[in-house]
């Protein structure tokens, strides 16, 4: 597939996220003139050890948040470096990325600048190749269609007043195809809308497009969705399962889970007992993130306990960082690795990464950030990688919907080849 096309140009630009907050875009332009180009989502409940995102700090540009050293990064010390090199060399453009940077966490040129540039890189390769992303990045063997994770009702960080728990998400896992899925999805989501309504409750929506319910506990939240889905005429369970991200960091007080909804504070134990409860009580298929993300003993024992019943999937513990995951691997924590590529900061890294796990028998499920743009990539990269998992958040708002209309293509383009990963994606595999 070696191309003799280079590249030509690598132009770093700042524009906005979904949150309105500045992020990196890059244009790269081959010998050919072949030209295209990538943004960077940003998160808001990062991990403690993912990439550094670098953030300009001037409190009189946008709050500190401008992007413009990042942007420098790109043009001034990243375009020279790989200027000239063959651009379907994808390895070779981020071992360069790599070394130019020098450290482990990207914190020279920031995983912001890195990342634009790696997955720009892969997207015009991809296109002189004339192949799609996602068979570019996985080859022929491309062809199951993720169980789109719908993240329904937001809160934690992503949705002020609702519920302490991050995300409620539906997963349409009997389905037969991810089109199908996709409507088993969108109409219960319209009539939890129908819900919220009729209890007078308001129907605004959080950072991932979902519902920001007031609710009395977080527990009702699981309520709220049962409901919901049978109104809808689906089978929970059958259907639709569900899945929750703790985003258990966020709870974090005073050595305790705080749940201000509720009024109490529950230990590792008691957190591991609620999932334990709620697995037995309603159709949950997947927890993120229940547990702190340096308490690796008590993810251990969770994943002992519980990880045969339902995926237990890590996020904040393991960054997308192969590191940390063959440090997973070794103590038996989790079964499953959010993969998030600016967690790492090239799109090598997100692979190998990926796949380690997938050979460990782990579960990946590819996954947006609260702050996305239109950017489609990790649409691609989950077919890319026949995951068969991916969350973009509620079935609302531009920038999450783009990633479902792309699998939308994905699958029609694959035609009778296309396989939608169904339950199949949440078999216990350790
Ligand atoms: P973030 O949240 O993008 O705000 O970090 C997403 C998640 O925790 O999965
Ligand atoms: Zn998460």
């Amino acid at each position: 597939m070696a191309t003799s096309v280079s590249i030509a140009r690598v132009l770093g630009e700042e524009v906005l996220d979904s949150r309105g907050n500045p992020t990196v875009q890059v244009t790269v332009v081959l010998d050919d003139g072949s030209l295209s180009r990538a943004a960077v989502p940003s998160g808001a409940s990062t991990g403690g050890s993912e990439a550094l995102e670098l953030r300009d700090g001037d409190q009189h540009r946008y709050a500190g948040k401008g992007v413009t050293k990042a942007v420098r990064h790109v043009n001034e010390l990243i375009a020279p470096a790989l200027t000239g090199l063959p651009a379907d060399d994808q390895w070779r453009i981020d071992a360069t990325l790599i070394e130019l940077d020098g450290t482990d966490f990207k914190s020279r040129l920031g995983s912001n600048a890195t990342l634009g540039v790696s997955l720009a890189c892969a997207r015009v390769a991809a296109q002189v190749c004339h192949l799609p992303l996602f068979r570019y990045l996985g080859g022929d063997h491309a062809h199951v269609l993720p169980v789109p994770m719908l993240n329904v009702l937001n809160g934690g960080s992503h949705g002020n007043g609702g519920p302490d728990l991050q995300e409620f998400m539906l997963v349409p896992l009997g389905a037969p195809t991810f089109r199908e899925a996709l409507r088993y999805g969108v109409e219960t989501y319209h009539t939890l809308r129908e819900l919220l309504v009729e209890h007078h409750a308001p129907t605004n929506l959080g950072d991932e497009g979902g519902f920001v319910p007031m609710l009395s506990s977080n527990e009702a939240a699981l309520g709220m969705l049962m409901q919901a889905i049978e109104r809808a005429g689906y089978r929970p369970g059958e259907d639709i399962a569900l899945a929750i991200d703790f985003a258990a960091a966020g709870l974090w007080h005073d050595g305790q889970y705080r749940l201000d909804l509720e009024g109490r504070s529950l230990s590792a134990a008691e957190m591991i007992g609620l999932c334990r409860d709620w697995s037995v009580r309603y159709p949950l298929v997947s927890v993120e993130d229940p547990l702190m993300d340096n308490d690796w003993d008590n993810y251990a024992e969770l994943t002992r306990e519980l990880g045969n019943a339902m995926q237990i999937a890590g996020d904040d513990l393991f960054v997308s960082n192969r590191s940390f995951l063959v440090k997973g691997i070794a103590q038996r924590c989790c079964n499953c690795v959010i993969i998030k590529p600016n967690q790492v900061g090239t799109v090598t890294e997100t692979l190998n990464t990926a796949r380690m796990a997938l050979s460990a028998g782990y579960s990946c499920l590819v996954a947006h950030r609260s702050g996305e743009t239109e950017d489609t990539s990790i649409a691609d990269l989950a077919v890319a990688l026949n995951c068969g998992q991916i969350k973009a958040g509620a079935p609302a708002r531009g920038e999450r919907v783009a990633k479902y209309n792309r699998l939308l293509t994905i699958e029609g383009s694959l035609g009778a080849a296309a396989r939608y990963a169904g339950r199949d994606a949440f078999r216990p595999r350790r």
